[in-house]
């Protein structure tokens, strides 16, 4: 478990842990506790989508029009429609997935809509 790893930590040290959500949470809840006092993370599976507001994704070349959901990614959605498109994160880092100036494995609508040159 981090907890014992994170305690002998030196004062000042950054951490780096990468693993599935629940063990990254208990990191994440601990470090406070340490003397450590930088994070870096990374995730085997995408975060989940939180607080996310629907919206409506216009592929305007293939002339599609898909809602997005308030609990799905825009990559999920146009997916379903055009599973060659590219992706390798799902976590926004990578940058593979990105449609202009849109990540669209993370990224979401400012507004109601969003138009990709997909
Ligand atoms: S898939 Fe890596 S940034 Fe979107």
């Amino acid at each position: 478990m981090p907890t014992g790893l994170l305690r002998s930590a030196p004062a000042g040290a950054a951490v780096y842990a990468c693993g599935p959500p629940p063990m990254l949470d208990a990191v994440v809840a601990e470090l406070p506790r340490s003397r450590a006092t930088a994070l870096h993370v990374e995730r085997f599976s995408p975060p989940p989508v939180v607080g996310g507001r629907p919206f409506r994704l216009v592929l305007a070349r293939s002339g599609v029009t898909l809602d997005v959901p308030a609990d799905r990614t825009a990559l999920d959605v146009v997916r379903e429609v055009r599973p060659d498109v590219a992706y390798s994160c799902r976590q926004g880092f990578c940058g593979t997935c990105r449609v202009g100036d849109t990540l669209i494995c993370t990224d979401r609508a400012a507004g109601d809509r969003l138009v990709l040159d997909l």
